[in-house]
């Protein structure tokens, strides 16, 4: 049939989406290939949560243009979340695009392949079967850990984010195609599943809810990590943290995004809880699930946000000590309540604050490190290192990266590593001898 590639932009449920894309378009006869001079179907799974993101896209569709001169049969298309916001204005502003697709219609992909052979098309619409998609066919690109969609969607309004208006409204999928997905991974060998939804902890299922679900798959024999992304601070409840406590094999790692420090910025961003609010929920966690590690996203220079917010900001980095930090500059997104909002500050203020907030929390992060220096860490290994020859990567069970001295059988075992050296992003060791 031919020969495909995908480059995939954004969140792990993207990459997931361009996992079970892989597979549709396998099952229609193509094979994948890495050298794009030589594909039929080049497809951008993209993201469009900050301008930036989404700017990428026509930067790169403008390169791919050429390839497109040269191979005449070539198809380009892009999915996701770009794809869905932009809709048909992409084939205006790059008319060598063949195909558009929207993060929900997957399964339409064949259908519209066919057609953009005749003539260009689009895919829009949120399908039905967008979660229960036949997991079986999705060609999954880690060795060691397998992502599973648990939720679609996001029924929040958060007034800085076009994820509502790209993913569409909240959608779960039934508890036993969830459990059947993993009891099939679990026979393919793998070590550890990562649940997805945009807010993963407000899943149900007939009488089941997210701590329901954890117990469920908790008690999957065969599983090694059960981990989760992204919860949601508001829904992030006593159950879910009880579950985590009691559990045999839940990772000890909570993604939260925080966003802000302060209150009034918190109103502003309609997050639906407060400073104090968020803390408690640090307290509960860190009181109940023991050496439970906490990553966060914050968002600098919201529409409104002075020094004094920001300082509330910086302050809150000191008090939870988070493990690793995600922070991005306000990007204004169309469709959402804070496209319009003046921001008030200087793009160079916005700018230092977010240098700021960033070495603030390197030292964080370094202090953090070097009181691991000397521990024995569980790892996961998951596989080649890119920093060097016969050096190998895992993850602890609070997802610190770790790095050490490795070789092929290691991959997919647990085995203890005693760290001796760090950095603000890594730790570095070797396995302990006595075991
Ligand atoms: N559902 C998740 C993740 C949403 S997107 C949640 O509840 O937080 C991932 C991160 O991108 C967000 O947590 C936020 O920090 C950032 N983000 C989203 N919209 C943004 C925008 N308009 N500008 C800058 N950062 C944004
Ligand atoms: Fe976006 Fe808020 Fe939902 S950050 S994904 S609208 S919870």
């Amino acid at each position: 049939m031919g020969l495909f590639a995908i480059e995939t932009w954004g969140c792990q449920m993207n990459v997931h989406d361009s996992e079970k894309m892989a597979g549709a378009l396998c099952r229609l006869g193509y094979r994948p290939t890495e050298d794009l001079r030589q594909a039929d179907l080049i497809l951008l799974n993209t993201c469009a949560i900050r301008e930036k993101a989404s700017h990428k896209v026509y930067t790169r569709l403008g390169r791919l243009r050429r390839l497109k001169e040269r191979n005449p049969h070539l198809l380009i298309g892009v999915a996701g979340c770009v794809a869905q916001l932009e809709g048909e204005a992409i084939f205006r502003r790059a008319p060598y695009v063949d195909l558009v697709l929207g993060p929900r219609g997957l399964s339409a992909l064949p259908e519209l392949l066919k057609k953009a052979r005749e003539r260009r098309s689009a895919h829009l619409k949120p399908l039905e079967d967008s979660l229960t998609y036949p997991f079986e066919t999705a060609v999954r690109t880690h060795q060691v850990k397998a992502y599973v969609t648990v939720m679609e969607g996001c029924d929040k309004r958060c007034t800085f984010c076009v994820v509502p208006a790209t993913r569409g409204k909240e959608e779960y999928r039934p508890l036993q195609h969830v459990l059947q997905e993993i009891r099939f991974l679990v026979e393919k060998g793998y070590a550890e599943v990562e649940l997805l939804g945009q807010n993963v902890n407000t899943y149900r299922s007939g009488e089941t809810d997210f701590a329901g679900l954890l117990q469920a798959v908790d008690a999957i024999d065969g599983i090694k990590r059960i981990r989760f992304t992204t919860s949601h601070p508001l829904h992030f409840d006593d159950a879910i943290i009880d579950t985590m406590a009691a559990g045999r094999n839940i990772c000890p790692s909570v993604h939260l995004p925080v966003q802000s420090g302060s209150n009034r910025i918190l109103r502003l961003m309609r997050r639906g809880y407060t400073r104090e609010r968020f803390l408690d929920r640090v307290q509960r966690i860190r009181s109940t699930v023991p050496g439970c590690t906490l990553t966060t996203d914050i968002i600098v220079g919201f529409p409104g946000e002075d020094e004094e917010d920001f300082q509330q900001t910086l302050a809150l980095l000191d008090e939870v000590r988070f493990e690793r930090l995600f922070s991005f500059l306000f990007s204004p997104r169309p469709r959402t309540p804070a496209e319009k909002l003046s921001i008030g500050s200087s793009l160079a203020v916005r700018q230092e604050r977010l240098a700021r907030l960033q070495a603030r929390q390197q030292e964080i992060q370094e202090e953090i490190h070097t009181g691991k220096v000397g521990e024995r860490i569980p790892v996961l290994v998951e596989g080649k290192a890119r920093t060097g020859e016969g050096v190998f990567v895992g993850r602890s069970p609070g997802n610190q990266l770790v790095h050490f001295p490795g070789h092929e059988g290691m991959v997919g075992r647990i085995l203890p590593i005693e760290v001796s050296s760090c950095t603000p992003n890594a730790l570095y060791g070797a396995v302990a001898r006595d075991l």
